[in-house]
């Protein structure tokens, strides 16, 4: 390990913990996904810091969690706090109504109220104040998504000269919606403040470096490959793509217990005689469900001989019901789900289950572990998880996955599963039918290079690859890491 850095310091919106009032009780849940999974045992070797929002307004009330679940976890956590009206403004507003519609191409249902930029300005500030406060010169400081890009500007503003890094997990909109932004000049050069700055794929890092020529005058771009360097004042500003990726040998080996095999065995009992298509969802406007849903209509309109033989399970996971354009898509797709459902609901077979609410690990894995299909089409996705975790949990290898080729996992595994374009309903419909006609033995052989490629461009894969660039130092001098490495290549090996 590069002796210059202490610890690693990761600042997110959000706090890798969950806090949540049950009754006048707190319970503590750990988060998931895969920056926690992949970020929670290097800070746990390395003594780092974790910086968020707890999740709650009631700071006072979790404190002592907060020091019990710093304590199990083996590294520190430190709240940002942030009362209800900034909420508003900087996570539901400014974030949520105009970086995240923007960002993934959807200029018409931004919101530009400049009094969400104010708010998120001056919260960027405070986990800015945060992290001076709680971090030492030799710190390596990684900020997290589009919820914190000024964050660096506001630290080098209060002279903190640490290494600083910034990773965006949603896309990077092309030049000409990003010159939408009220604030694209302010942005950028927020985001010039960073040391590295990552992307999810090199689609989105080209648009950044689109956006950078156009908007930052005297600026200068050097290098070729996966990492180039942008040069402005004397500075050095390293810019890249890094996919995320899964803990695939944990999704695998829990697919692969007899708990996920017996529930994965009673859901396809409930529906003999029918190949299951899987969606997977946050409920939001970015996923493509209502055209999906109509993908599904045509191909039932289309070929009656698959009636009773075909069922649809949407699982949508509640997010951001704060935000009125959400409530309002939960019931166009709750109506179209019982449009379809009416129209063709027989004695005995319901082609779609819908399921709103989210799922326990078990089932999750179950759901993957049995469905024949995954239909994965969003209208624009920074990577997409969904379809790394369905192939890494398809345990008997036979199934296929439809990929929206917006999704960020499309370059990775465009090859291998069925590209289409989510707005194409007649594509979908027939990429449908495509994959349940398709021999076992394409299947099989598509599903096996897909795993190899997930599971050899893992999370540590990506962790790697992105502390490689920023510090010019391997990830396996982390001990914790280095003990995964060897015994994935034991299980290679054997
Ligand atoms: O995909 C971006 C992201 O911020 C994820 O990190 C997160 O899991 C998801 O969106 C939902 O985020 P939130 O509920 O915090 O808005």
């Amino acid at each position: 390990m590069n002796n210059s850095v202490e610890r690693l310091v990761i600042a997110s919106n959000r706090l890798p913990f969950i806090f949540k009032k049950s009754g006048n009780n707190w319970k503590i849940e750990a988060g998931s996904g895969g920056l926690v999974t992949a970020l929670a045992p290097v800070l746990k070797d390395r003594g780092g810091l974790w910086v968020g929002w707890p999740g709650t307004f009631e700071l006072s009330s979790i404190s002592g969690l907060l020091k019990t679940a710093s304590k199990k976890a083996g590294y520190t956590l430190k709240s940002v706090q942030i009362t209800e009206e900034e909420i508003q403004q900087y996570y539901l507003g400014f974030s949520n109504e105009v970086i995240w519609p923007l960002f993934h191409d959807l200029q018409s249902y931004c919101n530009f109220d400049p009094d969400y930029w104010t708010f998120y300005k001056s919260i960027n500030k405070r986990f800015a104040l945060i992290l001076k406060k709680a971090t030492k010169p030799k710190d390596f400081i990684w900020i997290h998504d589009y919820h914190l890009m000024c964050v660096a500007q506001s630290l080098r503003e209060i002279n903190i000269k640490n290494k600083l890094a910034f990773y965006l997990h949603i896309p990077f909109p092309p030049l000409d919606i990003f010159s939408k932004l009220p604030w694209r000049t302010e942005i950028l050069f927020s985001l010039l403040n960073y040391d590295l700055i990552g992307f999810q794929s090199i689609r989105d890092r080209n648009n950044f470096i689109q956006c950078l020529k156009t908007f930052i005058k005297g600026l200068k771009l050097k290098g070729k490959g996966h990492v180039i360097n942008a040069i402005i004042n004397d500075r050095i500003v390293k810019i890249g793509s890094f996919p995320i990726s899964i803990d695939y040998k944990e999704f695998s080996s829990l697919a692969k217990s007899k708990a996920v095999a017996d529930q994965a065995w009673f859901i396809h009992e409930d529906i003999p005689n029918n190949k299951i298509i899987l969606g997977i969802d946050r409920l939001d406007y970015t996923k493509g469900i209502t055209y999906r849903l109509r993908a599904f209509q045509k191909l039932l309109s289309t070929h009656p001989e698959l009636h009773r033989k075909l069922t649809l399970i949407q699982v949508l996971v509640p997010s951001r019901r704060n935000i009125p354009m959400y409530q309002e898509l939960k019931l166009e797709i709750e109506q179209l789900v019982s449009e379809i459902n009416g129209q063709y609901t027989r004695s005995g077979w319901v082609p779609i289950h819908y399921i709103y609410r989210s799922l326990s690990r078990k089932e999750l894995l179950a759901y993957y572990r049995t469905a024949e299909i995954a239909l994965i089409t969003p209208l624009k996705d920074g990577m997409n998880l969904i379809a790394k975790e369905y192939c890494a949990s398809n345990i008997e290898k036979t199934g296929s996955v439809i990929l929206s080729e917006f999704a960020g996992a499309a370059a990775q595994m465009g090859e291998n599963v069925l590209l289409v374009n989510p707005y194409n309903i007649d594509e979908v419909a027939g990429a449908i039918y495509t994959a349940i006609t398709m021999d076992l033995k394409t299947r099989k052989n598509r599903m096996i290079k897909l795993q190899k490629s997930i599971q050899k461009y893992d999370i540590y894969w990506w962790l790697n690859s992105f502390l490689n660039a920023a510090m010019a130092v391997k990830l396996d001098k982390f001990p914790k890491l280095e003990k995964i490495k060897s015994t994935n290549k034991l299980n290679k090996n054997n």
